[in-house]
C-alpha cells in the first residue's frame, strides 16, 4: 500500500506564543502552520488526515474548513500527553489495517520528500514503528533516541526522565512517526503516566513494541531544521526565514532572478515564471501567480493576484486582481479587489483602480481614481480623472466605450455612460450619457473681466 493515514497533534495551548490565536493557526510562509503540515503530508501520499484539537479547537476546525481542507477532527478535552492525544483517534481508526503517520501541527518546515522517505523506509523495513530522528546541535528538552549495541532503537527517553548519560545523546525524537495502526492502538493500552511529567507518552509505544520483539526502525532526517517545531514568536520568525530562503532558492533554480533574496518575501504557494526578475522589497503573498519575463519591484506587495507575462510593476500594491500580458504598472499604483487589467494597459503615477475592467491598450497615466468602471479598449484617461461612484448610500457603475478620450480633471458621475469614440473636455463634470463620437463640455465657459485687478487695487 502506498498511502497512509495521518494523525496531527494540535491540542496543546502554545503558552509561549502568548496569543489568543491557537498556535497552529499562526502563519509561516503565508499559511497556517497546521496547513503546511497537512499539505506536506498530502503531497507525500496521505489519504485521510485527522487533526487532534483541544485549546481553540473550534477555531482550528473553522479555519481549516474555510480553506477547504478535507481533514477530520477529534477533540482531546484534557491534554494528558501525546499518547493520550493519539488514543482519541482510536474510534475513527479501529478498522485501519495500514500505516498511521503521527505528526505535530507546529512543524511548518517539513517537506513532503522527508515524509515520503519516512513512509517508504517504514514500509521497506516492515517495522511496527518507525521514528523520524534528527541530530540537534543542542538536544535540550527533546526526547533522546536510545540505541542498543547493535544500533537498533531500544527506546525514547524524555529529557526530564533521562539520566546524565542519556542526556549526552544528540539524536532526538522529532515527534514524527509511522506505526502499524493495529500495533499502535494495542500498545497505547499499555502506556502509563508513571514519569516525570505525569503524562501518557506516545514514544513509550516504541519500547513496548520493542520488548514484544517487534521491529522498531528509525529514519534520520538529513537536515534537522526540517523537523523544528515552533513554540515561540522567535521560533516562528526563524521558521519564516527558513521557508523564505527555501522558496527563493527554489525560484532561482527554476529560472527566476532575485536581485536580493534577503529582502524578497515569497509565500510557499506562489508561482513565478522564468526570466522574471524580482527586485528588492518585493512581497508576493499567497494565491499570487506571476508569468514569465516580468519585472516586479522594487517595493511591491502583491496578494492573491494573477499577473501575465511581460508585466512590469514597481511601487505597487495589488490584491485580488487580475493583470494580463504586457501591462505596465506603477509607480504608486493600487489595484483593489475585482480589478481586471487587460493586455497592454499602462497605469502610472498615483492611480487607484477598484472593481473595474480596464480594456486592452488603455492608458491611465496620472492621478486617477477608477471605481466600479467598465472601460473599453484604447481609452485615454487624462490626468486627475475620477469616477464618482458613490452617492453616500450606494455605488454605481461607469461605462466608457472604446477609443474614448477623457480630458484632464473630469468627474464621471455614475451611473453614466461615455460611448465609443467620445471626447470629454478637460475639467468637465459628466452626469448624462456622452453619445458616440461627440464632444461633451460639462463646465462653465471662461469669462475674462478686463481691468478687474486695476479696479480692485484702486
Ligand atoms: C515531544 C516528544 C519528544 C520529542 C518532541 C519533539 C512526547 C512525550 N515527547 O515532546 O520525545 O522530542 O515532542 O518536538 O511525546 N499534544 C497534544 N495533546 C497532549 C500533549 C501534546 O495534542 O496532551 C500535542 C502538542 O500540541 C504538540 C505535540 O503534541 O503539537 C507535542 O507535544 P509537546 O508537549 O510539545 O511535546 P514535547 O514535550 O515537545
Ligand atoms: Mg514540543
Amino acid at each position: 500500500m502506498s498511502d497512509f493515514v495521518t494523525i496531527i497533534l494540535a491540542a496543546g495551548k502554545g503558552t509561549r506564543m502568548k496569543s489568543k490565536l491557537p498556535k497552529v493557526l499562526h502563519k509561516a510562509g503565508g499559511k497556517a502552520m497546521v496547513q503546511q503540515v497537512l499539505d506536506a503530508a498530502k503531497a507525500a501520499g496521505a489519504k485521510r488526515q485527522i487533526v487532534v484539537t483541544g485549546f481553540g479547537g473550534e477555531r482550528v476546525r473553522e479555519a481549516l474548513e474555510q480553506l477547504g481542507e478535507q481533514a477530520e477532527f477529534v477533540t482531546q478535552e484534557q491534554q494528558l500527553g501525546t499518547g493520550h492525544a493519539v488514543k482519541m483517534t482510536a474510534p475513527l481508526l479501529k478498522d485501519e489495517q495500514g500505516t498511521v503517520m503521527v505528526l505535530c501541527g507546529d512543524t511548518p518546515l517539513l517537506t513532503s520528500e522527508l515524509l515520503k522517505k519516512l513512509f517508504d523506509e517504514h514500509v521497506a523495513a516492515k517495522a511496527k514503528a518507525t521514528v523520524l530522528t534528527a541530530v540537534m546541535p543542542d538536544a535540550t528538552g527533546y526526547g533522546r533516541i536510545i540505541r542498543k549495541a547493535d544500533g537498533s532503537v531500544e527506546k525514547i527517553v524524555e529529557h526530564k526522565d533521562a539520566t546524565e548519560e542519556e542526556r549526552k545523546v544528540r539524536e532526538v525524537n522529532s515527534g514524527i512517526y509511522c506505526f502499524d495502526a493495529q500495533a499502535l492502538f494495542a500498545s497505547l493500552e499499555h502506556v502509563t503516566n508513571d514519569n516525570a511529567q505525569g503524562e501518557y507518552y506516545l514514544p513509550d509505544v516504541l519500547e513496548i513494541l520493542q520488548k514484544q520483539g517487534e521491529k522498531i526502525w528509525a529514519v534520520a532526517a538529513d537536515d534537522y531544521e526540517e523537523t523544528l517545531g515552533v513554540n515561540s514568536r522567535a521560533q516562528l520568525a526563524n521558521a519564516e526565514r527558513i521557508l523564505r530562503q527555501r522558496k527563493n532558492e527554489e525560484l532561482m533554480a527554476e529560472g527566476v532572478s532575485i536581485i536580493d533574496p534577503a529582502t524578497t518575501f515569497v509565500d510557499s504557494d506562489v508561482v513565478v515564471g522564468r526570466d522574471t526578475v524580482l527586485y528588492p522589497m518585493t512581497y508576493l503573498e499567497s494565491g499570487t501567480v506571476i508569468g514569465e519575463n516580468c519585472e516586479i519591484g522594487p517595493s511591491v506587495r502583491i496578494q492573491n493576484t494573477k499577473i501575465g507575462n511581460g508585466v512590469t510593476g514597481q511601487f505597487l500594491y495589488a490584491h485580488d486582481a487580475v493583470v494580463d500580458d504586457n501591462v505596465k504598472l506603477g509607480q504608486f499604483v493600487h489595484l483593489r479587489p475585482g480589478t481586471h487589467i487587460c493586455e497592454g494597459v499602462k497605469i502610472d503615477n498615483f492611480i487607484e483602480v477598484k472593481n473595474s475592467t480596464i480594456g486592452k491598450g488603455s492608458k491611465l497615466p496620472h492621478l486617477s481614481y477608477i471605481g466600479d468602471c467598465d472601460m473599453g479598449e484604447n481609452v485615454n484617461m487624462g490626468c486627475g480623472t475620477i469616477t464618482v461612484n458613490y452617492d453616500g448610500k450606494k455605488k454605481f457603475r461607469t461605462k466608457i466605450g472604446n477609443n474614448a478620450f477623457v480630458g484632464c480633471n473630469s468627474n464621471l458621475v455614475a451611473p453614466v455612460t461615455v460611448e465609443d469614440g467620445a471626447y470629454i473636455a478637460a475639467g468637465s463634470t459628466i452626469t448624462t450619457t456622452v453619445p458616440a463620437n461627440s464632444l461633451a463640455v460639462g463646465r462653465a465657459r471662461q469669462k475674462n473681466i478686463t481691468g478687474w485687478v486695476d479696479k480692485r487695487n484702486r
